[in-house]
Protein backbone atom coordinates (compact mmCIF):
# COMPACT_ATOMS: atom_id res chain seq x y z
CA UNK A 1 0.00 0.00 0.00
CA UNK A 2 1.18 3.48 -0.76
CA UNK A 3 0.52 6.33 1.76
CA UNK A 4 -1.12 9.74 0.26
CA UNK A 5 -1.10 12.93 2.09
CA UNK A 6 -3.54 15.58 0.52
CA UNK A 7 -2.33 19.58 1.51
CA UNK A 8 -5.13 22.00 1.27
CA UNK A 9 -9.13 20.12 1.46
CA UNK A 10 -11.11 23.11 -0.82
CA UNK A 11 -12.69 22.63 -4.07
CA UNK A 12 -9.91 20.62 -5.75
CA UNK A 13 -8.04 18.73 -2.79
CA UNK A 14 -11.58 17.35 -1.92
CA UNK A 15 -12.11 16.25 -5.40
CA UNK A 16 -8.65 14.12 -5.20
CA UNK A 17 -9.86 11.96 -1.98
CA UNK A 18 -13.10 11.97 -3.64
CA UNK A 19 -11.52 10.20 -7.09
CA UNK A 20 -8.51 8.36 -4.87
CA UNK A 21 -11.52 6.91 -2.69
CA UNK A 22 -14.58 6.16 -5.21
CA UNK A 23 -12.38 4.52 -8.31
CA UNK A 24 -9.92 2.76 -5.25
CA UNK A 25 -10.38 -0.28 -6.72
CA UNK A 26 -9.69 -0.04 -10.53
CA UNK A 27 -6.96 2.34 -9.88
CA UNK A 28 -5.07 -0.05 -7.69
CA UNK A 29 -5.17 -2.24 -10.58
CA UNK A 30 -3.49 0.43 -12.56
CA UNK A 31 -1.23 1.56 -10.16
CA UNK A 32 -0.08 -1.96 -8.87
CA UNK A 33 -0.47 -1.06 -5.16
CA UNK A 34 -3.63 0.23 -3.13
CA UNK A 35 -3.42 4.10 -2.60
CA UNK A 36 -5.01 5.58 0.27
CA UNK A 37 -5.12 8.95 1.36
CA UNK A 38 -4.07 8.73 5.02
CA UNK A 39 -3.42 12.45 6.23
CA UNK A 40 -5.21 15.66 4.58
CA UNK A 41 -3.69 18.93 5.85
CA UNK A 42 -6.24 22.16 6.08
CA UNK A 43 -6.77 24.85 8.93
CA UNK A 44 -10.26 24.15 9.23
CA UNK A 45 -12.45 21.63 10.72
CA UNK A 46 -14.66 19.26 8.57
CA UNK A 47 -17.66 17.89 11.01
CA UNK A 48 -19.43 15.33 9.50
CA UNK A 49 -17.59 15.14 6.65
CA UNK A 50 -16.36 11.14 6.06
CA UNK A 51 -12.65 12.04 6.12
CA UNK A 52 -12.59 14.31 9.36
CA UNK A 53 -10.16 11.93 11.40
CA UNK A 54 -7.52 12.68 8.79
CA UNK A 55 -7.15 16.12 9.29
CA UNK A 56 -4.66 17.64 10.45
CA UNK A 57 -3.63 21.58 11.03
CA UNK A 58 0.37 21.00 11.85
CA UNK A 59 2.45 20.24 8.41
CA UNK A 60 5.27 19.18 10.69
CA UNK A 61 2.68 15.82 11.27
CA UNK A 62 2.91 14.83 7.54
CA UNK A 63 6.75 15.91 6.84
CA UNK A 64 7.56 13.58 10.44
CA UNK A 65 4.59 10.49 9.04
CA UNK A 66 7.69 8.76 7.48
CA UNK A 67 4.99 6.08 5.99
CA UNK A 68 3.87 8.49 3.27
CA UNK A 69 5.35 8.40 -0.06
CA UNK A 70 3.36 10.67 -2.07
CA UNK A 71 2.21 13.99 -1.10
CA UNK A 72 -0.82 15.88 -2.87
CA UNK A 73 -0.73 19.81 -3.15
CA UNK A 74 -3.80 21.48 -3.70
CA UNK A 75 -3.54 24.45 -1.55
CA UNK A 76 -3.00 27.20 -4.15
CA UNK A 77 -0.92 30.02 -3.98
CA UNK A 78 2.93 30.06 -3.43
CA UNK A 79 3.56 29.80 0.27
CA UNK A 80 3.54 28.25 2.49
CA UNK A 81 2.80 25.57 -0.83
CA UNK A 82 5.89 26.02 -2.40
CA UNK A 83 7.89 25.38 1.06
CA UNK A 84 5.96 22.62 1.85
CA UNK A 85 6.15 20.51 -1.46
CA UNK A 86 10.41 21.37 -2.02
CA UNK A 87 10.31 19.96 2.07
CA UNK A 88 8.17 16.73 0.55
CA UNK A 89 10.53 16.43 -2.91
CA UNK A 90 13.75 16.80 -0.31
CA UNK A 91 12.65 14.14 1.65
CA UNK A 92 12.16 11.82 -1.37
CA UNK A 93 8.99 12.34 -1.67
CA UNK A 94 7.01 12.25 -5.06
CA UNK A 95 4.74 15.49 -5.32
CA UNK A 96 1.70 15.97 -7.99
CA UNK A 97 0.14 19.68 -7.50
CA UNK A 98 -2.65 21.68 -9.60
CA UNK A 99 -1.27 25.06 -8.52
CA UNK A 100 -0.07 26.58 -11.62
CA UNK A 101 1.24 30.18 -9.86
CA UNK A 102 3.88 27.53 -8.17
CA UNK A 103 4.64 25.69 -10.90
CA UNK A 104 5.29 28.68 -13.20
CA UNK A 105 7.19 30.16 -10.77
CA UNK A 106 9.78 27.29 -9.36
CA UNK A 107 9.03 24.76 -12.06
CA UNK A 108 12.32 23.92 -13.04
CA UNK A 109 13.69 24.01 -9.85
CA UNK A 110 11.11 21.83 -8.36
CA UNK A 111 11.74 19.13 -11.25
CA UNK A 112 15.30 19.46 -10.73
CA UNK A 113 15.02 18.31 -6.85
CA UNK A 114 12.90 15.55 -8.05
CA UNK A 115 15.86 14.38 -10.31
CA UNK A 116 18.19 14.34 -8.04
CA UNK A 117 16.06 12.67 -5.14
CA UNK A 118 14.77 10.26 -7.86
CA UNK A 119 11.42 10.66 -7.23
CA UNK A 120 8.87 13.05 -9.40
CA UNK A 121 7.21 16.36 -9.33
CA UNK A 122 3.79 16.51 -11.68
CA UNK A 123 1.40 19.02 -12.27
CA UNK A 124 -1.18 17.94 -15.23
CA UNK A 125 -3.75 19.67 -13.31
CA UNK A 126 -1.95 22.64 -13.47
CA UNK A 127 -3.23 23.84 -17.18
CA UNK A 128 -6.66 22.95 -18.60
CA UNK A 129 -7.74 21.12 -15.10
CA UNK A 130 -8.91 17.76 -16.53
CA UNK A 131 -7.62 17.81 -20.19
CA UNK A 132 -4.03 15.77 -20.74
CA UNK A 133 -1.65 18.59 -22.27
CA UNK A 134 1.32 18.66 -19.77
CA UNK A 135 2.21 15.04 -21.06
CA UNK A 136 1.55 15.19 -24.61
CA UNK A 137 4.13 18.40 -24.76
CA UNK A 138 6.91 16.37 -22.45
CA UNK A 139 6.12 13.05 -24.37
CA UNK A 140 4.12 12.32 -27.21
CA UNK A 141 5.15 15.69 -28.95
CA UNK A 142 9.00 15.77 -27.90
CA UNK A 143 9.84 14.47 -32.15
CA UNK A 144 8.24 17.94 -32.98
CA UNK A 145 8.80 21.68 -33.14
CA UNK A 146 6.40 23.47 -31.98
CA UNK A 147 5.15 26.05 -33.97
CA UNK A 148 1.90 27.54 -32.06
CA UNK A 149 -0.05 27.04 -28.70
CA UNK A 150 -3.40 28.95 -28.80
CA UNK A 151 -5.38 28.18 -25.36
CA UNK A 152 -8.53 28.75 -24.28
CA UNK A 153 -6.85 28.45 -20.91
CA UNK A 154 -9.45 30.07 -18.01
CA UNK A 155 -12.98 28.31 -17.49
CA UNK A 156 -14.14 31.58 -15.66
CA UNK A 157 -13.89 33.55 -18.58
CA UNK A 158 -14.75 31.23 -20.82
CA UNK A 159 -17.99 30.77 -19.27
CA UNK A 160 -18.59 34.55 -18.87
CA UNK A 161 -17.72 35.39 -22.49
CA UNK A 162 -19.90 32.43 -23.64
CA UNK A 163 -23.07 33.42 -21.43
CA UNK A 164 -22.29 37.53 -22.14
CA UNK A 165 -22.04 36.23 -26.51
CA UNK A 166 -25.40 33.93 -26.36
CA UNK A 167 -27.92 35.96 -23.50
CA UNK A 168 -25.91 39.14 -23.15
CA UNK A 169 -25.66 38.17 -19.89
CA UNK A 170 -24.29 41.21 -17.54
CA UNK A 171 -20.52 41.04 -16.54
CA UNK A 172 -20.83 41.17 -12.78
CA UNK A 173 -23.30 38.34 -12.71
CA UNK A 174 -22.02 35.94 -14.68
CA UNK A 175 -18.48 36.65 -12.60
CA UNK A 176 -20.60 35.78 -9.53
CA UNK A 177 -21.98 32.47 -11.24
CA UNK A 178 -18.79 31.27 -12.38
CA UNK A 179 -17.92 31.87 -9.06
CA UNK A 180 -20.65 29.53 -6.98
CA UNK A 181 -19.53 27.11 -9.49
CA UNK A 182 -16.45 26.77 -8.32
CA UNK A 183 -14.46 27.53 -11.58
CA UNK A 184 -13.16 30.84 -10.36
CA UNK A 185 -9.78 31.54 -8.50
CA UNK A 186 -9.90 33.12 -4.82
CA UNK A 187 -9.44 36.46 -6.34
CA UNK A 188 -11.57 36.59 -9.34
CA UNK A 189 -9.38 39.31 -10.56
CA UNK A 190 -6.39 36.38 -11.64
CA UNK A 191 -9.13 34.63 -14.03
CA UNK A 192 -11.03 38.35 -15.79
CA UNK A 193 -7.44 40.10 -15.59
CA UNK A 194 -6.01 37.19 -17.30
CA UNK A 195 -2.93 36.30 -14.82
CA UNK A 196 -4.22 32.65 -14.42
CA UNK A 197 -4.16 32.23 -18.14
CA UNK A 198 -0.65 34.06 -18.41
CA UNK A 199 0.74 31.61 -16.25
CA UNK A 200 -0.56 28.39 -17.70
CA UNK A 201 0.74 29.49 -21.09
CA UNK A 202 4.30 30.69 -19.60
CA UNK A 203 3.82 26.77 -18.26
CA UNK A 204 2.65 25.24 -21.36
CA UNK A 205 5.62 27.12 -23.51
CA UNK A 206 8.70 26.44 -21.11
CA UNK A 207 7.97 22.53 -21.67
CA UNK A 208 7.78 23.41 -25.37
CA UNK A 209 10.84 25.17 -25.60
CA UNK A 210 12.26 23.10 -22.51
CA UNK A 211 13.58 26.18 -21.08
CA UNK A 212 12.32 29.10 -17.87
CA UNK A 213 9.86 31.18 -19.47
CA UNK A 214 8.82 34.06 -16.76
CA UNK A 215 5.03 35.01 -16.72
CA UNK A 216 6.40 38.44 -15.73
CA UNK A 217 7.76 39.07 -19.29
CA UNK A 218 4.14 38.00 -21.07
CA UNK A 219 2.34 40.84 -21.83
CA UNK A 220 -1.42 39.90 -20.65
CA UNK A 221 -4.87 41.51 -20.79
CA UNK A 222 -8.15 40.45 -19.68
CA UNK A 223 -11.48 40.74 -20.66
CA UNK A 224 -13.02 43.33 -18.75
CA UNK A 225 -13.25 45.92 -22.11
CA UNK A 226 -14.86 43.21 -24.12
CA UNK A 227 -18.85 44.59 -23.87
CA UNK A 228 -21.97 43.36 -25.27
CA UNK A 229 -21.09 45.40 -29.12
CA UNK A 230 -17.96 43.69 -29.47
CA UNK A 231 -19.86 40.45 -30.27
CA UNK A 232 -22.44 41.57 -32.45
CA UNK A 233 -19.07 43.08 -34.65
CA UNK A 234 -18.00 39.15 -33.91
CA UNK A 235 -21.10 37.69 -35.11
CA UNK A 236 -21.15 40.12 -38.19
CA UNK A 237 -17.30 38.94 -38.76
CA UNK A 238 -18.71 35.57 -38.27
CA UNK A 239 -15.65 34.89 -35.59
CA UNK A 240 -15.66 34.44 -32.05
CA UNK A 241 -13.95 36.46 -29.07
CA UNK A 242 -11.96 34.50 -26.87
CA UNK A 243 -9.25 34.95 -23.60
CA UNK A 244 -6.22 33.41 -25.52
CA UNK A 245 -2.87 32.61 -24.22
CA UNK A 246 -0.60 32.03 -27.00
CA UNK A 247 3.27 31.45 -27.85
CA UNK A 248 4.90 30.92 -31.07
CA UNK A 249 8.23 30.92 -32.65
CA UNK A 250 9.11 32.91 -35.76
CA UNK A 251 12.71 33.84 -36.84
CA UNK A 252 13.94 31.96 -34.08
CA UNK A 253 12.05 33.61 -31.59
CA UNK A 254 9.20 32.69 -28.79
CA UNK A 255 6.99 35.51 -28.81
CA UNK A 256 4.14 35.41 -25.90
CA UNK A 257 0.63 36.89 -25.49
CA UNK A 258 -2.18 36.88 -23.68
CA UNK A 259 -5.34 38.89 -24.38
CA UNK A 260 -8.82 38.61 -25.94
CA UNK A 261 -8.93 37.95 -29.44
CA UNK A 262 -11.19 37.70 -32.46
CA UNK A 263 -11.01 33.57 -34.12
CA UNK A 264 -12.11 33.20 -37.26
CA UNK A 265 -15.60 30.60 -36.88
CA UNK A 266 -13.78 27.60 -38.79
CA UNK A 267 -10.90 27.51 -36.54
CA UNK A 268 -11.21 24.65 -33.91
CA UNK A 269 -11.21 27.22 -30.48
CA UNK A 270 -13.84 29.03 -31.70
CA UNK A 271 -16.84 26.62 -30.66
CA UNK A 272 -15.26 26.10 -27.42
CA UNK A 273 -18.00 27.40 -24.56
CA UNK A 274 -18.74 27.95 -21.28
CA UNK A 275 -15.94 26.12 -18.82
CA UNK A 276 -14.63 24.00 -21.50
CA UNK A 277 -10.70 24.85 -21.85
CA UNK A 278 -8.86 23.50 -24.81
CA UNK A 279 -5.26 24.03 -26.25
CA UNK A 280 -4.41 24.23 -30.12
CA UNK A 281 -1.05 23.06 -30.70
CA UNK A 282 0.80 23.65 -34.16
CA UNK A 283 3.66 21.14 -34.54
CA UNK A 284 5.69 20.79 -37.65
CA UNK A 285 5.28 17.19 -38.36
CA UNK A 286 2.11 16.51 -36.87
CA UNK A 287 0.52 19.47 -38.15
CA UNK A 288 -2.56 20.54 -36.16
CA UNK A 289 -3.72 18.91 -32.95
CA UNK A 290 -6.34 19.89 -30.07
CA UNK A 291 -7.12 19.33 -26.57
CA UNK A 292 -10.15 19.82 -25.07
CA UNK A 293 -12.20 19.77 -22.10
CA UNK A 294 -13.23 20.67 -18.71
CA UNK A 295 -10.57 23.17 -17.49
CA UNK A 296 -11.74 24.00 -14.04
CA UNK A 297 -14.11 22.48 -11.25
CA UNK A 298 -13.55 20.15 -8.88
CA UNK A 299 -13.68 16.64 -10.26
CA UNK A 300 -12.14 17.50 -13.75
CA UNK A 301 -9.33 18.84 -12.09
CA UNK A 302 -8.96 16.36 -9.08
CA UNK A 303 -8.98 13.19 -12.13
CA UNK A 304 -5.63 14.96 -13.20
CA UNK A 305 -4.11 14.99 -10.12
CA UNK A 306 -4.43 11.37 -8.83
CA UNK A 307 -3.59 10.22 -12.72
CA UNK A 308 -0.67 12.06 -11.37
CA UNK A 309 -0.57 9.90 -8.23
CA UNK A 310 -1.11 6.80 -10.40
CA UNK A 311 1.88 7.76 -12.61
CA UNK A 312 4.20 8.82 -8.99
CA UNK A 313 3.41 5.48 -7.77
CA UNK A 314 4.16 3.41 -10.92
CA UNK A 315 7.42 5.50 -10.94
CA UNK A 316 8.71 4.90 -6.99
CA UNK A 317 12.43 5.18 -7.26
CA UNK A 318 12.51 6.29 -10.43
CA UNK A 319 12.66 9.22 -11.99
CA UNK A 320 10.98 10.26 -15.07
CA UNK A 321 12.75 13.29 -17.19
CA UNK A 322 10.93 16.33 -18.11
CA UNK A 323 13.06 18.87 -19.90
CA UNK A 324 12.93 22.59 -18.26
CA UNK A 325 16.09 23.92 -17.92
CA UNK A 326 16.21 26.87 -15.40
CA UNK A 327 18.09 29.00 -17.87
CA UNK A 328 15.60 32.13 -19.25
CA UNK A 329 14.50 31.60 -22.15
CA UNK A 330 13.98 35.95 -23.51
CA UNK A 331 11.09 35.96 -25.45
CA UNK A 332 11.02 38.11 -28.90
CA UNK A 333 10.00 42.06 -28.42
CA UNK A 334 6.60 41.94 -28.41
CA UNK A 335 5.99 45.23 -29.83
CA UNK A 336 7.60 43.17 -32.92
CA UNK A 337 4.92 40.92 -32.74
CA UNK A 338 2.98 40.90 -35.96
CA UNK A 339 -1.39 40.30 -37.08
CA UNK A 340 -3.87 42.32 -37.72
CA UNK A 341 -6.80 44.42 -35.40
CA UNK A 342 -9.61 44.94 -34.89
CA UNK A 343 -10.72 48.61 -34.32
CA UNK A 344 -14.02 50.64 -33.27
CA UNK A 345 -13.22 54.34 -33.79
CA UNK A 346 -15.97 57.25 -32.42
CA UNK A 347 -18.70 57.93 -35.05
CA UNK A 348 -17.08 61.11 -36.33
CA UNK A 349 -13.70 60.01 -36.87
CA UNK A 350 -13.00 61.25 -40.35
CA UNK A 351 -12.48 58.26 -42.91
CA UNK A 352 -10.09 60.19 -44.97
CA UNK A 353 -7.99 60.37 -41.98
CA UNK A 354 -8.64 56.89 -41.03
CA UNK A 355 -7.46 56.45 -44.76
CA UNK A 356 -4.07 58.29 -44.19
CA UNK A 357 -3.59 56.04 -41.17
CA UNK A 358 -5.04 52.52 -42.15
CA UNK A 359 -5.12 52.34 -46.09
CA UNK A 360 -8.25 50.99 -47.51
CA UNK A 361 -10.13 49.62 -45.35
CA UNK A 362 -13.67 47.71 -44.82
CA UNK A 363 -16.04 48.74 -42.50
CA UNK A 364 -18.38 46.77 -40.56
CA UNK A 365 -21.39 48.70 -39.89
CA UNK A 366 -24.14 47.32 -37.36
CA UNK A 367 -27.42 49.70 -37.39
CA UNK A 368 -27.76 51.05 -34.07
CA UNK A 369 -24.51 51.74 -33.39
CA UNK A 370 -22.88 54.95 -34.97
CA UNK A 371 -18.89 54.12 -35.45
CA UNK A 372 -16.09 53.33 -37.35
CA UNK A 373 -15.29 49.69 -37.22
CA UNK A 374 -13.09 47.80 -39.44
CA UNK A 375 -9.92 45.42 -39.37
CA UNK A 376 -6.55 46.36 -40.19
CA UNK A 377 -4.04 44.93 -42.38
CA UNK A 378 -1.14 42.94 -40.73
CA UNK A 379 0.29 45.28 -38.71
CA UNK A 380 3.61 45.54 -35.50
CA UNK A 381 2.07 45.95 -32.10
CA UNK A 382 4.07 48.85 -32.07
CA UNK A 383 3.24 50.12 -35.42
CA UNK A 384 -0.49 49.83 -34.23
CA UNK A 385 0.17 51.22 -31.34
CA UNK A 386 1.53 54.70 -32.87
CA UNK A 387 -0.98 54.67 -35.34
CA UNK A 388 -4.00 54.55 -32.87
CA UNK A 389 -2.56 56.98 -30.20
CA UNK A 390 -4.68 60.52 -31.70
CA UNK A 391 -7.56 58.35 -32.43
CA UNK A 392 -10.51 58.48 -30.29
CA UNK A 393 -10.88 54.54 -29.72
CA UNK A 394 -13.45 52.79 -28.12
CA UNK A 395 -12.23 49.56 -28.34
CA UNK A 396 -9.27 46.95 -30.16
CA UNK A 397 -9.36 43.54 -30.52
CA UNK A 398 -6.54 41.98 -31.64
CA UNK A 399 -6.87 38.74 -34.27
CA UNK A 400 -5.67 35.68 -33.76
N1 LIG B 1 -9.88 29.78 -12.10
C1 LIG B 1 -9.38 28.80 -12.99
C2 LIG B 1 -10.26 28.76 -14.22
C3 LIG B 1 -9.36 27.46 -12.32
O1 LIG B 1 -11.33 29.37 -14.19
O2 LIG B 1 -9.89 28.18 -15.22
C4 LIG B 1 -8.58 26.42 -13.02
O3 LIG B 1 -7.23 26.75 -13.10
Amino acid sequence: MVKVAVLGYGTIGKGVVTVLQTNADSIEKKAGERIEVTKILDLREFPGDPNEDKVVHDYELIKNDSDIQVVVECMGGLEPAYTFVKTALLQGRSVATSNKELVAKHGAELIAIAREKTSNFLFEASVGGGIPIIRPLISSLSADVIEEIAGILNGTTNYMLTRMEEEGADFDEVLKEAQAKGYAELHPEADIEGWDACRKIAILTSLAYERQVDFEDIPTEGITKISAEDFLYARKLGMAIKLIGQSYEKGGKVYARVAPMLIAGEHPLAPVRDVFNAVYVHGNMVDDLMFYGRGAGSLPTASAVAADVVDAVKHLGKNVKINWNPDKLILGDSGQSERRFFVRLAGDTPEEKIQDIFGQVDYISIEEIREKAFVTGIMKEEEFEEAVKDLDVINRIRMH
